[in-house]
């Protein structure tokens, strides 16, 4: 299916958050290792991520890895970094001549030294670009990124701070709030999910476990977007 032709009446979101969540329960309905399930999500995130890029939509901020995860079973911490490390490796070969900028919210320090490395040159090399934002969430969570972004302006000795000067601290400090955030799977929370910018954002759960989350999917997603009515506090005009 070409998306392109049924944007028709569709408003696309300047901002997407997308929370990968289901690739375990995808796995096990199929009788397969919940390990399977993440590499059939993060080859379902290559080509979402070609779509989303398609149909004009700006910023992409993924939630891939929270703090919390690295409670999961040592085995599958493991499959993952290492399907990180591949991932980094691929995204980075696949962008290498797009205007695509690679963003990470989150602490690298407790990936090895090779995933930092690899994620730092990434990074640096796509400083200057523009046209795509990809916005990584590793090793993130919305208390540690608030109680960071105190810290920093403590360490400046700053005796005041407001809201716009606040979230220049946080990791997302060059991005304009996400306006749309899907969850996939039907799990109705955000696990520690931009606390702070999610505020005004519209949520969405589709049931869809995220490995089998395709291009009919996302204009699902977008039409429910498009018929949001955004009041941000106001009276409806
Ligand atoms: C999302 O899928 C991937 C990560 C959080 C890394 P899950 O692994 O959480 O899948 P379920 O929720 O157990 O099905
Ligand atoms: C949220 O999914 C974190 C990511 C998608 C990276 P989880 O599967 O870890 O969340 P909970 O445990 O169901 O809240
Ligand atoms: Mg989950």
């Amino acid at each position: 299916m070409d998306i392109t032709n049924k944007l028709k009446r569709i408003k696309i979101p300047t901002h997407l958050a997308l929370i990968l969540d289901g690739n375990g329960r995808w796995a096990k309905k199929k009788n397969l290792n919940r390990t399977d399930g993440h590499s059939k999500g993060f080859e379902t995130l290559i080509n979402i991520c070609k779509t989303i890029r398609k149909i004009g939509i700006k910023y992409l901020t993924v939630y891939a890895f929270s703090t919390e995860n690295w409670n999961r079973p040592k085995k599958e911490v493991d499959f993952l970094l290492d399907l990180f490390e591949k991932g980094i490796d691929r995204l980075e070969n696949e962008y290498k001549d797009d205007d695509v900028k690679l963003i990470i919210s989150g602490e690298l320090d407790r990936f090895s030294q090779n995933i930092q490395n690899k994620i730092n040159r990434f990074v640096a090399n796509s400083f200057n670009k523009s046209g795509f934002v990809l916005n990584l969430c590793l090793n993130y969570g919305g208390r540690a990124e608030i109680v960071r972004a105190v810290n920093k302006i403590i360490n400046e000795k700053l005796e005041y701070v407001d809201e716009k000067k606040f979230s220049k601290y946080l990791y997302t400090a060059d991005l304009p709030d996400p306006d749309f955030v899907i969850r996939t799977s039907g799990e109705q929370r955000l696990s520690n999910f931009l606390p702070w910018q999610t505020i005004y954002s519209e949520l969405y759960f589709p049931k869809v476990f995220w490995p089998a989350f395709n291009d009919s999917c996302l204009l699902k997603a977008l039409k429910v977007y498009s018929k949001r009515d955004r009041r941000f506090g106001r009276v409806k005009k």
